[in-house]
């Protein structure tokens, strides 16, 4: 089983921030989060450390969190030399409080969550994510995270496998993926991920140049890591810590993340309510936000063409009102 890198293992390193992971939509992060000396900005998805780096490259502070020992471990060689303005922690966005009180911090200027995984955590066949080289089906973000993709494939019910693998994956044929999965399992538990690639390209038919266990993989990786939960969380936790006028700008993957984060900054930036039977629409008590991305941001052809896994991303931004 993958044991992440504690402390620094640098063999097991990228030596360039771009072999690491590409950050996606750097520039107009950095544009809406209006970076400069004196702010003080939250990053919750350090990864390899590229939007922290367009924000201390603009003389700004950032507190950012990892849950993943070796981003903290990659991203804290890359932004060494920005020591004293840089402040990382290995917990999960949603643990801001905790991270900012260690710090010293009470308030954030702005925050920044790319969510999903980094390069290095998608093609490192020994974390369990990697569909292209064998791994243990571990698929952890980081060593805090309670279980395995191993325990979840070998032991949940198949109503449950089924329901993680349509609302999570989106998969056409969740229900005979499940079965087969839970058939195959009696016989041999599932140890490894071309074991379990294999029984899925089994059932799924392949429908594009993507591996058909693809979607599958997706929706144990969201539900080992708790990735929705963690973020509606998230997402309540680090408002709660936004100055006025501060700016919140997150970028999802899949439709799962875009629509709780679509609804997070609708139902609070939306000023008044009405319904039929209510005399008069009346104020929202939510109301905390101005959405600045009526629709989101995406990446331009360009950016794609350099950085293919750009294609899906979605960027929300909304900025904190006044009391
Ligand atoms: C897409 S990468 C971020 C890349 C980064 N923005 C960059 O420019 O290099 C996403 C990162 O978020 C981390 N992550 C995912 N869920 C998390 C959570 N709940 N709390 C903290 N980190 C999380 C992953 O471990 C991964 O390193």
């Amino acid at each position: 089983m993958h044991r992440p890198a504690t402390p620094f293992d640098f063999a097991n390193m990228p030596a360039k921030p771009n072999e690491y992971h590409v950050s996606v939509l750097r520039e107009e992060v950095t544009g809406f989060l209006m970076p400069a000396a004196g702010r003080i900005f939250f990053d919750g998805t350090l990864g390899g450390g590229g939007h922290s780096e367009a924000l201390l490259l603009a003389g700004a502070e950032v507190v950012a969190t990892d849950l993943d020992p070796d981003a903290i471990n990659f991203a804290s060689l890359r932004l060494g030399g920005y020591l004293g303005r840089f402040r990382p922690a290995q917990a999960s966005f949603s643990q801001i409080d905790a991270v900012l009180e260690k710090f010293g911090v009470t308030g954030i200027h702005g925050a920044v969550l790319d969510l999903g995984l980094s390069s290095f955590e998608f093609d490192t066949p020994s974390r369990g994510f990697s569909l292209k080289g064998d791994g243990p089906l571990d698929m952890r973000l980081g060593p805090t995270v309670p279980r395995t993709a191993a325990e979840i494939v070998n032991t949940w019910p198949e109503a449950e496998l089924a329901r993680i693998f349509r609302e999570y994956g989106d998969e056409p044929a969740a229900r005979r993926v499940a079965a087969r999965i839970v058939e195959e399992r009696i016989r041999r538990p599932f140890e490894s991920t071309l074991q379990l690639a294999d029984c899925i390209a089994r059932v799924v038919p392949k429908r594009s140049q993507i591996h058909p266990a693809t979607r599958c993989f997706q929706a144990i990786r969201i539900a080992v890591n708790s990735e929705l939960d963690e973020l509606a969380a998230g997402l309540d936790a680090i408002t709660r810590r936004l100055e006025p006028g501060a700016r919140f700008a997150v970028i999802s993957f899949h439709s799962g993340e875009d629509r709780i984060v679509k609804n997070f900054f609708r139902t609070r930036s939306t000023p008044w309510l009405d319904r039929p039977e209510w005399p008069a629409p009346r104020r929202n008590p939510l109301h905390l936000f101005h959405l600045l991305t009526s629709r989101p941001v995406t990446p331009t052809e360009a950016e794609i063409e350099n950085n293919p896994r750009a294609r899906s991303a979605k960027l929300r931004v909304a900025e904190r009102l006044m009391p």
